[in-house]
């Protein structure tokens, strides 16, 4: 007999084997668009970006799911201050069905944890991922919005992710370190995916000059080597707010409505591809693809 995760499963593949014959593979019920974000050097400011995103784009109504996808290093529950009881991790091992591992924070924005700590997450097989996947696609009927925040770098589960988006927020700081891996992650992910739109954001930086130099270099760099750019989103200041907004467990944009960096993030939050950020067919789906 079949326990109700199975059962869910089966119906959810059920569903899926209906919606390709009737539609060729396109599911019309895919509502959600699907913004990831990502960088190339760890600890540039991922998380603030996507828990503050996804809180604003919540208070604007849309359906935001935040699945942070930094799996097995995970803090995006600890950003929103919401304690989350099941993670990822005990999706894929079939301890709990996503309906259970979700949990709502601020503005109603449903989390989606990644875990703590847990090592199936850490190192996920093509198998694992094909799961997580499999299992995270009727979901996309729920939302409005799902944002994907990774881990730092090029792992593979990152890059799946990548082959399958329509948009990428590339996160950075000024730092020559930093830009580096920007610049080596955006070229994969051009490599993976052609058609990727990606926005640059730079967080944490002293003031405009070091944006300004920062974003030439990339930039010049990246049509020289490349023949493409991405486009400059905009840049979050380093903010006092923001270290103090982690400390107390409040996204900065509910924290300090009026800070530099919630004012900087609301920009980011209205950059315009966010509102179209839609693939031909379901994006997890396409992730599944990605994985063959
Ligand atoms: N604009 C900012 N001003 C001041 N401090 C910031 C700013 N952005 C981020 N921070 C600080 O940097 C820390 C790291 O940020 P965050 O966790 O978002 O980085 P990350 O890129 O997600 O890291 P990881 O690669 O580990 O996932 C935060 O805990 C916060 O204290
Ligand atoms: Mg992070």
């Amino acid at each position: 007999m079949l326990n109700r995760f199975q059962l869910a499963r089966l119906r959810a593949f059920r569903k899926a084997a209906w919606v390709e014959q009737r539609f060729g593979g396109k599911s019309e019920e895919a509502a959600a668009r699907v913004l990831c974000v990502a960088s190339g050097k760890g600890g540039v400011g991922k998380s603030v970006l996507a828990t503050n995103l996804a809180v604003l784009r919540a208070e604007q109504g849309e359906r935001v799911l935040l699945v942070d996808f930094d799996a097995g290093l995970a803090n995006a529950h600890l950003l929103l201050g919401v304690v989350p009881r099941h993670d990822l991790g005990h999706v894929l091992k079939g301890q709990a069905s996503v309906e259970e591992a979700r949990v709502e924070g601020p503005a109603g924005v449903s989390l989606l944890s990644g875990g703590v700590g847990r090592e199936i997450l850490v190192n996920p097989t093509r198998r694992d991922l094909d799961r997580i996947f499999q299992v995270l696609r009727p979901l996309e009927q729920d939302y409005d919005l799902v944002i994907i925040d990774h881990g730092a770098g090029m792992g593979y589960a990152t890059i799946a992710h990548l082959a399958a988006t329509s948009t990428l927020l590339l996160v950075s700081n000024h730092e020559i370190t930093a830009l580096s891996d920007a610049y080596a992650l955006y070229k994969r992910a051009h490599a993976v995916n052609a058609n990727i739109r990606v926005g640059m954001v730079f967080n944490r930086v002293p003031g405009e000059s070091a944006v300004d130099a920062a974003w030439a270099r990339f930039r010049s760099t990246s049509l020289k080597f490349l023949g493409h750019a991405p486009e400059l989103v905009g840049w979050v200041p380093a903010d006092e707010a923001v270290a103090h907004s982690v400390q107390t467990r409040t996204p900065v944009v509910q924290a300090a409505q009026d800070s530099a960096a919630s004012r900087a993030i609301r920009q980011v939050a209205s950059w315009g591809p966010i509102d179209h950020a839609r693939t031909t067919r379901a994006f997890y789906d396409q992730a599944r693809k990605a994985l063959r």
